[in-house]
């Protein structure tokens, strides 16, 4: 029999991220989830899995993302970056693109990504692959004003995903960025195309067949390549 891989998924409390738990326990994953209040991870908390451990972990908090990091007793396979913030759908001059609320999208989305990677690192299993969750708002090439600092992080998102793809070719860690679609969660509303339960299944079904070839690329949540 094949051995269970593991993978961490951040941000795994709900919507996309609680989807990834659920689809990678179907999966035959061990899964390690993340999440950082009790009170908002009720439905994470009342997975009973032998094959599942959850820990509280904010991703901006970095002596919270080493306890976990000391606390694993598995080496992980997968290391999935979903937590992330959007302040609104506004532009630059509206209200919710406020100094203290960009410095929030940018921390959470862009340094919450380099110190969970940076923390985990240890903890990489040979030939282990990095997904950072990123989006198609974050490509160079656009044509909307909203969202604008969101989507600035999202860019970030990319350039990070290639540097530490760089970094860590000399170990043959595989590390990608994808866009999950438009996903009804909380950040994307009702009227988005894709339920979380799609935007997982087919998620995982691109990580499981990720190899080192893959690295430095950014790809569409259906395994397509996005140029970014
Ligand atoms: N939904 C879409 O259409 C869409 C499209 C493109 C990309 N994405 C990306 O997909 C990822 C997941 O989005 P989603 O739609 O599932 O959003 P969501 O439903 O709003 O969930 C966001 C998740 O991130 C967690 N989180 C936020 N700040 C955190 C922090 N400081 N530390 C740890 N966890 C934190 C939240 O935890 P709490 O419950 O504690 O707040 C929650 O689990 C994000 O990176 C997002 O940018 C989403």
């Amino acid at each position: 029999m094949l051995e269970k891989k593991t993978i961490l998924i951040t941000g795994a409390n709900r919507g996309i991220g609680f989807e990834l738990v659920k689809e990678s326990l179907s999966k035959n994953f061990f899964v390690v989830g993340t999440y950082r209040n009790k009170i908002n991870s009720k439905n994470l908390l009342k997975i009973n899995s032998n094959n599942a451990r959850f820990y509280m972990m904010d991703v901006i908090n970095e002596q919270s993302i080493i306890n976990v990091s000391k606390n694993l007793n598995k080496p992980l396979d997968y290391l999935i970056c979903n937590a992330g913030i959007n302040n609104g759908f506004g532009n630059f001059l509206d209200i919710d693109h406020s100094h203290k609320n960009m410095l929030k999208v940018l921390n959470i989305n862009v340094l919450g990504c380099i110190l969970t990677v940076r923390s985990f690192i240890q903890n990489l299993n040979a030939n282990a692959k990095i997904v950072l969750i990123s989006s198609i708002l974050g490509i160079q090439r656009h044509n909307g004003s909203n969202a604008t600092i969101y989507r600035a992080s999202k860019a970030a998102v990319n350039n990070l995903m290639v540097s530490i793809s760089e970094e860590l070719k000399s170990k043959k860690i595989t590390v990608v960025s994808f866009h999950p679609g438009w996903v009804r969660t909380d950040m994307g509303g009702a009227n988005a195309t894709l339920s979380a339960e799609e935007s997982a299944t087919s998620l995982v079904n691109c990580f499981v067949k990720l190899t080192f070839k893959n690295t430095g690329k950014f790809y569409n949540y259906d395994g397509s390549l996005i140029n970014f």
